[in-house]
């Protein structure tokens, strides 16, 4: 039997829970304060960021330099599609932008050659795969040992690969997310750096579910970069 006494303290704790427990759907937990003044600690990181479409973290990183939260510069941006709108981003805020076409290269090393060498003219120090959609080789990962970072749309080690969002759904989980971390040669199985957790609603569809993800993945990014640097 249960003791029906213990009922209304239980209900004012999930209450209570549910609304301490927000940022808490982030970890490691970030808050503004933390964000503004200990990072900033330091030298400018000077960043080189990996993009192959619309962009939007990307912008998430050049605004968060620009409000101060990342101690950082983007020195370069390589993308890899002609007409992805990261590109457009890129000449909106002087940022210089690289096009590596990766069908002009007949062997996935020749693209990350050409990738560390874009780098490192630029004197690239930490690699940001913002959308990144290739593969990465052990060229790329020689040239940058443990300083490249990539966000993947899922709470790894769940839904690794190009459809995370697709896998997640499909599945029946409750709850999904996006990861921040180290890029191995694995693909998406390196040192996890931040996670943030993002209901999966009845009604949601692969949109809706991306646009809550991408949220989220706005966060994270640049917090992760920041906290990356502290170590
Ligand atoms: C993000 O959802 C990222 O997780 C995935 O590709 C998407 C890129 O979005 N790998 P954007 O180009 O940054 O808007």
């Amino acid at each position: 039997m249960y003791n029906i006494s213990f009922l209304p303290t239980f209900a004012i704790a999930m209450e209570t829970a549910a609304f301490s427990s927000t940022p808490s759907l982030i970890s490691p937990s970030i808050n503004k304060p933390f964000l503004s003044q200990e990072l900033n600690r330091g030298n400018v990181a000077k960043l080189g960021i990996l993009a192959s479409g619309d962009g939007s973290n990307f912008e998430a990183v050049a605004q968060a330099i620009q409000t101060r939260q990342l101690n950082a510069k983007i020195e370069v941006l390589i993308y890899n599609n002609p007409d992805a709108y990261v590109a457009k981003r890129a000449e909106n805020s002087n940022i210089p932008a690289v096009l590596l076409n990766h069908r002009d290269y007949t062997q996935r090393e020749d693209l990350d050659t050409a990738i560390a060498k874009t780098l490192q003219q630029y004197n690239v120090e930490i690699v940001v795969m913002a959308g990144w959609m290739r593969i990465v080789t052990q060229v790329l990962i020689d040239a940058f040992p443990d300083k490249i970072i990539n966000i993947h749309p899922s709470l790894l080690p769940s839904f690794k690969g190009s459809r995370a969002i697709e896998q997640a759904l499909a599945s029946g989980v409750k709850i999904t997310g996006c990861t921040v971390h180290l890029v191995s040669l694995e693909v998406d199985s390196g040192k996890i750096l931040m996670q943030s957790a993002v209901p999966i609603l009845p009604e949601d569809t692969l949109k809706t579910l991306h646009s809550r993800i991408q949220a989220e993945e706005h966060k994270i990014l640049p917090a992760a970069i920041a906290i990356y640097r502290l170590h």
